[in-house]
């Protein structure tokens, strides 16, 4: 039964091989019957079942989503783990203090006893991949209304997790794909006592900073090194000293050969979120409307603490880590919008919805289907765009830019836990509380949140569109008796008792009645309540209604377009385990600039700029550059490699990811796309969208020769494969024939109507 959906989906899904040549996201147990011949023309070596396969180690069983909010890949028998400077940041500053600060000089443990471990940091394996789509859209039909159709799928999930089979330790979930017209279990395993191995200084790991970000021609080496460690059994286990290294069911080994222009690579990891089927209406939405409104606060936000920073030493590493979150999002945004609005992506959508629209009317058997989709996006997309606008502006605001508000609506959850649960409640999130409060005081300067406050609150009355939504600030400046934003500021973090460390945790000290009293008299917490209140009321619930109505219609236009118009159909990025492969290759922008896909020390050393917080080079850098001390990682001219970029379709998530060569040995590290490939998580362009990648010849220079750490080297695995003899792994084990292959191919195309016709009965 499984499998008959797949049989029926996939000969819709025709790749097409010189045009989308590295487009996609791809599933990993279906390459055998979706990628694997494209891949193979690009250049691939492998078969799909060494990168994906159940019972056999392959590549996947190397690859971990780190913390849930990266990704790593495990490069040694026993356990070491890579993974970006950027996803390791946390727990490298964690780990850092004024006599040790491992983010200006690095660290490197010398042996596995100086590892450090990182309490909450995980580490998590994909077991396997199951197509359920069928039982989870068991009995499901167009006849139900979303509400009631949601409702039968999450009991269908229910009962498909219930009834799953997990071995020790393993945990399973299931995701929608393909708008909810697919299904995937995925069953994982959790290891959680990581430890820090080695990074290099932010000078080498964050090189080139804010000014490089989403930059081509890049030099940073972002990297960093962990270890995973089991218990006795290789099992998970908390932090334990007695814990020993992990032995994995495969590493990857590292080449040494480097890349050329054209390679193969593939991309293995976890991206996040794309949005590469939404229509025009809401493309030209994000361009004309949200991405300016987000542009523009973030523009006063970082103005704000950009000037704090420069003024106070003590500011500036206090906010570093911050600047550098808002400034990823607020740089990729312009460069996203400026990408879409060059391509003429919204002119594009419309093309692809007039063809789309042709076919509907022009089928016998969709059109009554169908034929209501575009206009239902058309009516949506207008009836959302006053809410989308608010939510953007109360989140920005009150949300991500103006930190006291969010602590104070954290505060403003006290009186409703302890209400709704009673004091167990209330000392459960009071106690988590207080240890995020602990982290949050370290790196906070109440005059800086209320500078940004004055200039924020002011945006947020003048642009949200909704006047109502604003009452709440206008209504405590009167209630005041103070005019302006900067009288209202003033009275604001004057009065709360929750601006510093001492003064919050002595209400927080309080027994619970007298801390409630506190926190329903302080003004700021108050404001952050009735703020909440109009916005959960007037925006959340009728956004969140419309929404809805829109991710059904983004279904079936997704069902519709894969039955009428086959084509090269992946699914978007939902933070699961994907595939996306392509080339090394260099692009020419959009004013006719050519781009070489790799870069060297020589150009790093053109960055280098002496004691500039950005571009400064680390003095043994620049003597091993001076003596071209490369040791086996120079190229056949004896030069450095520092990055490379190819066309791999990812995304944020795939920060850590490995890149791999046809061969299945790691090439590279993930870190970020080019500037004009930021727009890549709405419109793949083939022409300009590139991810970019440290040099693994780089990493291991770095580890061996800058940092002398090479027992760490000793446990890798070097490979030449592009030397003669190259025997990769796989070719020597015996492998299953093909008769013994876990997804046959299909004999003959199938036809579309089995599964999907048969759910709409
Ligand atoms: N742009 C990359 C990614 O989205 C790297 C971000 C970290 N670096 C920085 N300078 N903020 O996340
Ligand atoms: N730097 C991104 C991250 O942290 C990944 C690169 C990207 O978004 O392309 O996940």
């Amino acid at each position: 039964m499984m499998r008959r959906l797949i049989f029926t989906i996939l000969p819709l899904i025709i790749l097409t091989p010189i045009l989308v040549r590295g487009q996609g996201m791809w599933i990993p147990s279906l390459l055998q019957s979706i990628n694997e011949p494209q891949m193979k023309s690009l250049g691939m070596e492998m078969s799909a079942e060494h990168i994906y396969q159940v019972n056999e180690s392959s590549l996947k069983d190397a690859i971990v989503s780190f913390g849930g909010f990266c990704t790593g890949e495990i490069i040694s028998p026993k356990g070491l783990l890579l993974t970006n400077h950027h996803c390791g940041y946390g727990q490298i500053q964690s780990h850092s203090s004024v006599e040790h600060n491992y983010l200006d000089d690095g660290f490197w443990a010398m042996s596995m006893a100086e590892e450090l471990p990182n309490p909450g940091l995980t580490a998590t394996l994909i077991r396997r991949i199951d197509n359920v789509t069928d039982q989870i859209l068991e009995g499901v039909s167009e006849e139900l209304s979303p509400a009631e159709r949601q409702s039968l799928i999450d009991r269908n999930i229910n009962a498909v997790l219930s009834l799953a089979t997990k071995g020790p330790y393993e945990e399973v979930a299931v995701k929608p794909y393909y708008k909810g017209n697919m299904y995937f279990m995925m069953t994982t395993i959790t290891y959680e006592d990581v430890r820090l191995v080695g990074a290099p200084p932010s000078s080498i790991g964050k090189f080139g900073a804010d000014t490089d970000n989403w930059v081509w021609p890049r030099h940073t080496g972002d990297f960093s090194l962990f270890r995973i460690y089991a218990d006795s059994n290789n099992m998970p286990a908390p932090y334990a000293e007695t814990n020993v290294p992990y032995q994995p069911r495969h590493f990857l080994p590292v080449s040494i050969d480097g890349v050329e222009e054209d390679d193969f690579t593939l991309v293995f990891g976890f991206p996040g979120k794309t949005d590469e089927y939404l229509p025009a209406a809401a493309v030209e939405q994000i361009v004309e409307v949200l991405n300016p409104a987000r542009i523009a606060i973030r523009d006063k936000a970082l103005e704000i603490v950009d000037s704090f920073m420069r003024a106070d030493e003590a500011i500036r590493i206090q906010y570093a880590s911050k600047f550098a979150r808002i400034a990823n999002y607020w740089k990729k945004w312009i460069g996203e919008s400026q990408g879409l609005t060059t391509v003429n992506a919204i002119g594009k959508k419309l093309d692809e919805e007039l063809a789309f629209q042709q076919a509907v009317e022009a089928s016998e058997k969709y059109r009554d289907q169908y034929s209501t989709v575009l206009p239902g996006f058309e009516r949506l997309y207008t009836q959302l765009q006053p809410l989308a606008l608010a939510r953007e502006y109360y989140n920005e605001v009150f949300v991500r830019n103006i930190e006291l508000l969010r602590v104070a609506g954290l505060f403003g959850r006290l009186p409703d836990l302890y209400a709704d649960n009673g004091e167990a409640g209330y000392n459960d999130f009071k106690a988590r509380l207080e240890s995020f409060l602990a982290g949050f005081y370290k790196d906070f300067r109440p005059e800086v949140d209320q500078q940004v406050f004055v200039e924020l609150a002011e945006m947020f009355v003048n642009g949200v569109g909704i006047p109502t939504l604003s009452n709440p600030v206008l209504e405590s400046m009167d209630s005041a008796g103070v005019k302006g934003f900067e009288g209202l500021a003033g009275m604001l973090y004057k009065n709360t008792l929750i601006g510093e460390a001492t003064s919050a945790q002595e209400l927080l000290n309080l027994p619970p009645d007298q801390a409630i009293a506190a926190i329903q008299n302080d003004p700021l917490i108050q404001l952050s309540a009735r703020l909440k209140a109009a916005y959960d009321q007037q925006v959340a619930e009728p956004y969140g209604q419309i929404n809805n109505e829109i991710a059904d219609l983004q279904r079936k236009y997704m069902k519709a377009r894969i039955l009428l118009l086959p084509g090269n159909y992946y699914p978007d990025a939902n933070s699961t385990l994907r595939v996306t492969y392509g080339q090394v290759m260099g692009y020419t922008s959009y004013d006719g600039s050519a781009y070489e896909p790799q870069t060297w020390m020589t150009g790093l050393m053109e960055k280098y700029k002496p004691r500039d917080y950005e571009f400064d080079v680390p003095e043994r850098l620049r003597q091993l550059y001076a003596d071209k001390d490369y040791g086996p990682y120079a190229d056949a001219d004896g030069r450095m490699p520092v990055c490379f970029i190819g066309t791999n379709h990812t995304t944020g998530g795939n920060s850590g990811s490995p890149a791999i060569d046809a061969w299945g040995n790691l090439i590279g590290l993930n870190f970020d796309r080019v500037w004009e490939g930021t727009m890549s998580d709405i419109n793949y362009d083939r022409r300009f969208c590139r991810n970019i990648m440290v040099d693994a010849r780089f990493i291991l220079f770095v580890i061996d020769k800058f940092a002398g750490a090479s027992h760490l080297i000793e446990e890798m695995k070097l490979v030449r494969p592009k030397q003669p003899g190259y025997v990769p792994d796989w070719k020597r084990d015996a492998r299953p024939n093909q008769e013994d292959s876990r997804y046959p191919v299909p004999a003959t195309g199938g036809s579309e109507t089995i599964n999907i016709q048969k759910r709409k009965k």
